[in-house]
């Protein structure tokens, strides 16, 4: 499986996966349910398609102030989709993630648990991770080295034990919320509320369980690679892209090799917009389906 692509700028997290070392057998045919689904929830979008929407106000791209403004209130609040779970197949695998500026590791501790943290010591604020990604029995900070272990716990504070007053247990890592969800994805809520205002579900609801994905074993997948690209915009203008595939028949010549642009459609919920396009009975023959969806506000996904 080639992993998750990352796209910053501020910071936006770009997903796609497709299967690339594991062959996955997709027999699909008129009769798989889920061609059945896509069929009808696309008629239903076909008809609301014609109603003519604005586009934000342009400031909107460029201002500081509400970049700031998205950060505390989407960035801080809602579910980051970021990763999956066959990323941390080991104890003491750990992930660095930087989104919309906010630096947070994600880590499985000796329990197997899956655990995210900001990555921030609280000693001096130093990063306690500087790679990004790596494999420790304990996490320890490089300045002074206080030592944290993968759940978050402070474990070392090299002469802070002769500190009258001082609790090693109220200066571990400062938590985040993590969600796995039916398919093994990770997702993260850095609200600093015990509970995030925003349940997985409110958001999401059964998405991690659409039809579509019946198709696919995800514990079935390898993790394949991982890469970055760095661009000067917005990163609204990434799900803007993603989300519309008007610029599809110019920009992507070779798409109809793959989908059939005049059976594709989105439908939009909830906080996911679910990309249906149809694939031809010759694709459909050669075993070929992409089961693509964006998650507000950070990630696409593409399933194959
Ligand atoms: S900043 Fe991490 S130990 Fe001092
Ligand atoms: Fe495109």
């Amino acid at each position: 499986m080639a992993e998750f692509s990352t796209y910053y700028s501020p910071q936006i997290l770009l997903l796609t996966l497709s299967a690339s070392l594991v062959a996955i057998a997709l027999s699909f045919s008129s009769s798989v349910p889920g061609l059945r689904w896509i069929t009808k929830k696309f008629s239903k979008t076909k008809n609301a398609a014609n109603k003519a929407v604005r586009a934000l106000p342009g400031s909107w791209y460029l201002s500081q102030e509400m970049y700031e403004l998205e950060r505390r209130a989407i960035f801080s609040k809602k579910w980051l989709l970021t990763t999956h779970q066959i990323r941390l197949p080991n104890p003491g695998d750990w992930l660095r993630y930087q989104v919309a500026g906010f630096d947070f590791v994600i880590a499985k501790d000796r329990t197997g648990t899956i655990n995210a943290f900001h990555n921030v010591c609280r000693h001096r604020a130093f990063p306690v991770v500087t790679k990004d990604e790596g494999n420790n029995s304990i996490l320890a900070c490089k300045y002074h080295n206080w030592s944290y272990s993968l759940n978050g716990k402070l474990t070392k504070a090299p002469s802070y034990q002769d500190i009258e007053g001082f609790d090693k247990s109220q200066n571990g890592l400062f938590p985040i919320h993590v969600h796995i969800d039916t398919n093994g994805f990770i997702w993260v809520n850095l609200e600093a509320a015990e509970k995030p205002t925003t349940a997985w579900v409110d958001d999401y609801q059964n998405i991690d369980k659409q039809d579509r994905f019946k198709a696919y074993n995800f514990d079935g997948y390898q993790f394949d690679h991982t890469w970055q690209m760095e661009g000067e915009y917005n990163w609204k203008l990434l799900g803007d892209n993603y989300n519309e595939c008007y610029h599809c028949p110019t920009t992507h010549p070779d798409i109809p090799t793959v989908a059939d642009l005049s059976n594709y459609g989105v439908v939009t919920e909830n906080a996911y917009v679910q990309h249906l396009g149809r694939p031809t009975p010759e694709q459909i023959a050669r075993g070929f389906n992409v089961a693509a969806t964006f998650y507000f506000p950070n990630a696409s996904m593409n399933v194959s």
